[in-house]
């Protein structure tokens, strides 16, 4: 197929970025991935577990391998994830009690591990990164008092170990390592899923409010969180409504937007049908036709896997190209909305 390349019809509006393994830097992958895509995020090379699993000893052949071929290869490298509940070593935030349950750590050596991964890990990718989520998924889904940002944190280890401030104390030591090195570009991130829904983004948009007012107390006109990741793993019938309403209040924080880890979900069980497919690619359509509108503020609009075949969610295909490398409609809804719908 002769195709237009994403990322040209995007130049002027934001990057386009892909998920990339070790496996996807060759072949017919690499080709398709340069051809469409000028930056990537790795799907798993990057998390706390691929780089410190035993304390104090940090693993970085895999993904400096991984980061090094891609920026050869002319994509740009978002950094994933340095703060999150899964894919997390226990001995980070938790601990066993005499009984052999396992318990939260003290806050002190639970802070010690949080700021201690965080600063290793980004001081030692430096300016090879664009960005980094910081923070991944500390809300719940669907939170009954979204005015209450706290109250709305998910129970997870870190938070069991440290207590609310976890959020912020991670953004801090970031910063801190930024700080250190005035001549790196790097943008510190908050990512999350769901945030169509209207009282997860508020309960989002409220943390973030709090947290970027607390820092310009002692810090005028600077930010302490420079972005919101959308993650947008979204289903066919998701109301684009509500994607919009979601990404014009995280711009009216004054941070940039991207979106992180874009699929949509069919209900197919792997065999897709074309009405499906259809319906895929005007959800598609919809979607860059909003995030266009609002390029100004969007840096990266990061679709989540290069193919259905290998998709997270393969049975659901929710990609843009079918499991042998082919454009599904969706692809054609991407590289024109207007003409699409
Ligand atoms: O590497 C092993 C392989 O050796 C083994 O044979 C195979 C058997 O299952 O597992 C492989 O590891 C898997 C790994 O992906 C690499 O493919 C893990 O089991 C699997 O759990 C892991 O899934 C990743 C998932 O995060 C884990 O939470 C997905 O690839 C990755 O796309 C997904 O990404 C997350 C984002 O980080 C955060 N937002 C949600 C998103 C989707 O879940």
């Amino acid at each position: 197929q002769d195709l237009t390349p994403i990322k040209d019809v995007y130049q002027d509006d934001f990057l386009i970025g892909n998920v990339v393994s070790v496996e996807d830097m060759q072949g017919v992958r690499l080709e398709l991935l340069k051809k469409h895509f000028n930056a990537a995020t790795a799907g798993n090379a990057m998390k706390p577990d691929a780089l410190q699993r035993t304390k104090g000893v940090f693993t970085f052949t895999d993904a400096d391998k991984l980061i090094d071929k891609t920026l050869a290869e002319g994509l740009k490298m978002h950094g994933h994830t340095l703060v999150w509940h899964q894919q997390s070593p226990a001995w980070m935030n938790t601990t066993e009690d005499a009984g052999g349950n396992t318990i939260p750590l003290g806050r002190e050596e639970a802070l010690d591990n949080l700021k201690t991964h965080i600063k290793t890990v980004v001081e030692h990718f430096g300016n090879k990164v664009i960005s980094w989520d910081v923070v991944n998924e500390a809300i719940n889904d669907n939170p009954q008092t979204p005015s209450d940002w706290k109250a709305s944190l998910r129970q997870a280890p870190w938070y069991q170990a440290i207590g609310a401030d976890y959020v912020e104390q991670a953004f801090l030591a970031a910063r801190e390592v930024l700080d250190e090195h005035p001549d790196w570009d790097i943008r510190l991130y908050y990512n999350d899923y769901n945030l169509d829904n209207q009282n997860k983004s508020k309960a989002v948009y409220n943390m973030v409010h709090e947290i970027n007012t607390n820092y310009q107390k002692n810090h005028p006109g600077k930010l302490l969180i420079d972005g919101v990741g959308m993650q947008g793993h979204y289903m066919v019938n998701t109301n684009p409504a509500n994607v919009k309403s979601s990404l014009e209040s995280f711009i009216s924080l004054g941070v940039e937007v991207s979106i992180t880890e874009l699929d949509i979900q069919t209900g197919s069980n792997y065999q897709l049908s074309e009405k499906l497919a259809e319906a895929q690619g005007y959800l598609y359509a919809q979607l860059f036709k909003i995030f266009r509108e609002h390029a100004a503020n969007i840096g990266r609009v990061t679709i989540w896997g290069l193919d259905d075949g290998t998709s997270w969610r393969a049975s659901t295909n929710p990609l843009i190209f079918d499991k042998d490398l082919q454009a599904k409609p969706a692809y054609y809804g991407v590289i024109d909305p207007d003409k699409y719908m």
